[in-house]
């Protein structure tokens, strides 16, 4: 087991190079501040009539935040996960394929946190951190749960898998976004392809051991899964102030309510959802 995940990061290793820098493989004077940045049938509220009946220009306004919003969730999670490797380093003796990979990973997470901040800085649009919470038990299981153990490689498949469908989701849809936005998430996709197998190999490693605690495990892991779902797909109203629209409250309901988001969220799950049962973690956000 041990020797077939040890070729499995070797063969990882040869596939992370070259690396090329995304702040500088993006063409950031092309990106269109006037532009859908999310398809629409990825926005939170696509499919409610009074929504659908606002002017273009906030549809396309909320369109961005969304996608802001989808980014700052990435950049919370790549810095847990930033923290962790780089807490793993310290315990790298003796492990030069192990100690390669975690490198490169932690160039690559730094590479699209970067290029994640450098779009919020060019999109001008303001900002407020309460726009953004970051769910509690989730940020306490990514810092704290043992770095080899089931639970931390539970919570860093479910928090690679959950966006990384939203990414492939929205790359179906190419015509309809600016092209700027579609290169950050093809760029980002490329890479967490390799993390998601990594993530894979490293949780079916640490499974068995789980096995006694998996009763434990499991309204646990529900609770975070819910956290990462809420996080990525649920808009703060606070969001959607941000974005122009008029009680913020009334449209954070009527998103949690929206069948046509349900459905969404549905499909982006679904195979994330599917693993986790196959491996006797059964999970389910609503
Ligand atoms: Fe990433
Ligand atoms: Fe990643």
């Amino acid at each position: 087991m041990v020797a077939e995940a040890s070729a499995l990061t070797e063969q990882l290793n040869r596939s992370s190079n070259p690396y090329r820098d995304p702040l500088a493989r993006i063409d950031w004077q092309d990106l269109d501040l006037e532009g859908w940045w999310l398809p629409q049938a990825a926005v939170s509220l696509h499919g409610i009539p009074a929504y659908e009946r606002l002017p273009e220009a906030r549809r396309i306004r909320l369109s961005q935040y969304e996608f802001i919003n989808f980014i700052e969730k990435a950049l919370w999670l790549e810095g847990i996960f930033m923290e962790r490797i780089s807490r793993a380093l310290g315990n790298s003796l003796g492990q030069p394929s192990e100690t390669l990979y975690r490198l490169h990973e932690l160039r690559e997470e730094a590479g699209h946190s970067l290029m994640f901040v450098e779009l919020i800085r060019r999109s001008g649009l303001p900002i407020e951190p309460s726009a953004f919470t970051r769910p509690r038990l989730a940020t306490w299981v990514g810092r704290h749960a043992p770095y080899r153990s089931a639970a931390f490689w539970i919570a860093v498949l479910i928090g690679e898998q959950v966006p990384d469908r939203m990414n492939r989701t929205i790359r179906k849809h190419r015509g309809e976004i600016a092209d700027t936005i579609y290169d950050i998430i093809t760029l980002h996709a490329i890479d967490e392809a390799r993390h998601i197998v990594h993530a894979r190999e490293t949780l079916d490693l640490h499974l068995p051991s789980a096995g006694r605690l998996a009763p434990l495990y499991r309204p646990l892991l529900n609770r975070v899964f819910r956290q990462f779902v809420e996080a990525f797909y649920f808009p703060s109203p606070a969001l959607y102030r941000l974005a122009g629209l008029e009680q913020p409250e009334a449209w954070a309901r009527r998103a949690h309510a929206n069948p046509v988001r349900i459905d969404f969220v549905d499909e982006c799950v679904a195979s994330t959802l599917r693993q986790l049962a196959d491996k006797g973690l059964p999970v389910n956000w609503r």
